[in-house]
This record gives structure tokens, sequence and C-alpha cells, in this order.
């Protein structure tokens, strides 16, 4: 049992009391920002004179040999220490000596802690932004590819209006531009510094922080050190974020679920992203799709887990804290894996086209428009509903479609219509004169996707950052 404290104390803490406050098992995670953190806060020592050179020297130095170590495999993070702050404490001491013990001067471990979650956390926002545009790319691609591409648009499931895939997608798009848009939020409010707020009012040591936080790449040091310690708001924001893009890709995957069933057969799911059945030889599961929509539920429980353990808690620092760190950890990997396997699993399906447009065929979905036909001529809307709904029951009885009707049996229903009704309710016309901005029409269509490249092109999370 290695740990940082105990002077006070007149027993040996309860083995089980011990295993149980220990974060090491996960805060391992942790060690390169704990040694990054370290070196900024020792290298401002040095500079404010609180720290000698060669003190400052030895311990960058011990530091930088533990980190290397560990990456080598030649040291293994010692488990049975409390935490990785602890860890890093005792084998700097065991290398370099009486400068070792130098190290947490004018620091506790409950800024230490909020820092290293902060970086790791920053580090996070950025991995998951470059894996949502690469999702988008997938994306913008098939739209692209698929202006022409027609399709039922659904509402309740059921068959509305024919779309296109481009404009299907488009949807998809727009999510998870607003879920980049959501990470770089976070990142520009998360990106302050809290080391120098020690254990919770700061310090009489004649700190820079100013200088420890551009060390470490942050905007400025937080503002308040109680409040240093005791927010835990960026990993909420982006444990909220993570749910919202694992609803968007949820929802997604029940669409390709959907879409990929032998009732619809609108995809194909490549090979390399299906699994067969161990009993039903002919089966291919669409099982990734599913794991996504299913993993889902985990990414919302660790939201709502940490929203629940900072509800009751005072100010500043509380053990209870420490509950910020697994499940958030594996929200953050499920959403990466998530993202990765889903981008794949998009870029290699295949799409089914006959199909895909012999469903926008039937299933009446050019009734508005041939509502809006009898309107053109001089119908008003109310009215032009209701006779396109005498025809599609008529169609219904007759098994028919409102395009292979004869001019006679439409005139029977309206004597507005004309032999133009045919080319009014083609799939084609249908799509391409929704010319509204956002609508499904291919000149409108090609307009939103320039401006997607654009925003593409346009400069990343931390690029933004650096100006
Ligand atoms: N393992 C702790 C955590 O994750 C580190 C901070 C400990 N601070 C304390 N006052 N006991 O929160």
């Amino acid at each position: 049992m290695a740990q940082l404290w105990g002077g006070r104390f007149t027993k040996e803490t309860d083995r089980m009391v011990y295993d149980f406050n220990a974060s090491i098992s996960f805060d391992k995670r942790l060690l390169h920002q704990d040694i990054e953190g370290s070196i900024a806060h020792v290298v401002m020592l040095a500079k404010q004179g609180i720290l000698t050179i060669e003190e400052k020297d030895a311990i960058v130095k011990g530091l930088t040999g533990i980190e290397r170590d560990v990456e080598d495999g030649k040291l293994v993070v010692d488990l049975s220490c409390e935490d990785v702050h602890s860890f890093v404490e005792a084998n700097l001491i065991e290398r370099i000596g009486e400068a070792g013990k130098k190290l947490h001067t004018g620091r506790s471990r409950n800024d230490q802690v909020a820092l290293d979650m902060r970086l790791y956390t920053r580090e996070q926002v950025i991995v998951t932004d470059t894996l949502l545009k690469e999702l988008l790319k997938v994306i913008l691609d098939t739209m692209e590819q698929n202006l022409e591409t027609y399709m039922p648009g659904f509402t309740h499931l059921q068959k509305a209006q024919p779309i296109t895939l481009a404009h299907h997608y488009g949807a998809y798009f727009e999510m998870f531009k607003r879920d980049r848009g959501r990470l770089k939020d976070i990142f520009y409010r998360m990106n302050y510094c809290p080391l120098g707020a020690g254990a919770l009012a700061g310090t009489t040591y004649p700190l820079d922080r100013n200088y420890t936080a551009s060390l470490l790449g942050f905007e400025g040091p937080t503002l308040n050190s109680i409040d240093s310690v005791a927010d835990r708001d960026y990993l909420i924001e982006f444990l909220s974020a993570l749910s919202t893009i694992m609803m968007h890709l949820s929802r997604f995957s029940e669409e390709i679920i959907i879409w990929n069933s032998n009732e619809y057969q609108f995809v194909e799911i490549d090979d390399a992203y299906s699994t067969g059945s161990s009993i039903m030889p002919q089966k291919k599961n669409p099982d990734i799709a599913e794991l996504v929509r299913g993993k889902t539920g985990r990414v919302y429980g660790a939201l709502v887990s940490l929203l629940t353990t900072m509800k009751g808690i005072p100010l500043a620092y509380n053990k209870d804290m420490q509950e910020d760190k697994e499940m958030t950890f594996d929200a953050m990997d499920t959403v990466q894996d998530c993202l990765n396997l889903f981008t794949g699993m998009l870029r290699t399906m295949r799409f089914h086209k006959e199909r895909m447009e012999k469903s926008a065929m039937n299933g009446f979905t050019n009734a508005t428009d041939a509502a809006d036909y009898l309107v053109g001529r001089g119908v008003p809307f109310r009215d032009a509903h209701g006779i396109i709904g005498k025809l599609v029951l008529y169609c219904i009885e007759k098994e028919t479609s409102i395009e292979r009707l004869s001019l006679e049996e439409l005139q029977a229903i309206s004597d507005k219509f004309g032999p133009d009704i045919y080319d009014a309710v083609s799939l084609k016309t249908c799509v391409e004169k929704r010319l509204t901005t956002g609508g499904p029409g291919s000149k409108a269509m090609k307009q939103v996707i320039e401006q997607h490249k654009t925003y593409l092109a346009g400069k990343d999370l931390t690029e933004d950052h650096e100006e």
C-alpha cells in the first residue's frame, strides 16, 4: 500500500477500505496527463524561484523517464498505489531522491486531478471531433453520388413523399455537423487551467498560474479556486454531447436495420460488417448497427450517473467526485468505437437503387403533388385534398396507382385533370420541383452540398484555437 498520507494516523488503513478508496485501476489512464501537468508545474515553480533550476531539471528528467519506461514496458504501473498521482510521486522519489519530494509543492491532488481530467477530456473532444468529420465526409460522398436516387420519404414509418437518398443522408449531415458544433463549444468553455487552486483555497506560494496555463495550452487559469476543484460541468457537457451523438447514430442504425431487412432490401451491408447465425445458414445480420443502437444506453447511463453523483456535493472537493472517471472513460471509448465502425459500415454499404425507386412509386407518395396540380388549376387546396383522397381510395380498390389511371378515370373524379397530370405526378417531377432551400430537388441539394464542402474544408477545432 503506497499512499501519500499517514502522518496523523495511528493505524494502518483497513485493506478493504484501502481497495474501496483506491482509483489506480482506472486512473492509470491519466499517466501521461499527470506527468505533463507535473512538468508544467515544476517549470513554473522554478521560474518563480520556488524550486532551484537543478531541482526542476532533476524532476523533469525523472518524470520523463517514468513515462518512457512505462511506454517501453520497463516499468509497470504499480496497482498497489492509491492512485496514479501517488504512483508517479513514489516512483519519482525512488529515482531521484530528495528533489522528488518537492514536486507537490503548492499543489493538492484536488487541483492535480482536476487538471489531469481536463487535459484528458480536451484530447478526447478533439479525437471525437475528428471521427465525426470522417463520418461527415462519407455522408457527403454518398450525397453527391445520389442526387437522383429516388426513395420514399417517411412519416410515421409510412410512405409520405418521394425524396432522394442524397436528401435523406443530408439530414444526418446536419445532425453530425451540430454535434461538432457542440464539441467546439465545450472545447472553448473548458479550456481553462485549474492548477494552482490547491486543495480549494489557492496557495501562499507565489505561483504564476497564467504561465502554467499557457505551458499546457489553456486560454488562461480558472478564476475561482473553489470552483476549479469542484467543477465537473465540462464532463457533463461532454457526456451530453456524446449522448446526442449516440442518439443520432442509433436513429441512423435503426434505419439501416430496416433498410437491410428482407422486406425493404434497400441496402446491402458489406460482408465485412455483417455477422452470421450459428443455426440459420442463410442469415446475414446487421449486428454492428444493432450494437451501436444498443450501446447508446450505456452512454446515456454515464451522463445520468455523473449528473446524479454531482447533484448533492457540497463545495469543494469530495471523494464522490472520483466517480467521474470509470463511466466517463467507458462512454468516451464507446463513442469512438461506434463512430469508427459506423463510418466503415456506411462507406462499404451498397444501395439497391431500383428497389428504392420502385418503393417510392407505390404508396401514393405523389398524392400531395396530385393535389398541388389541382391547386394549379384553380381548385382550393382543401378541396383538392378531398378530391385526391377519393382518387386514392379508388386506386386502392382497383389495386393501382394514380399515374396508372386513364385520363377518363381521372376526369370522372375531377374535370380539372388534363394530360399533363402524368408528368406532374412522375417521381422525377415530384422531387425536382421541390426546390425550396433544404428541399430534395437536385438544384437545391447542389447548393447545400457546396456549403457542406466549404464547411468541411474550413478550420478544424484546434486550428481555430491556434489563431
Ligand atoms: N483519486 C482522486 C480522484 O479521482 C484524486 C483526488 C484525491 N483527493 C483527495 N482529497 N483525496 O478524485
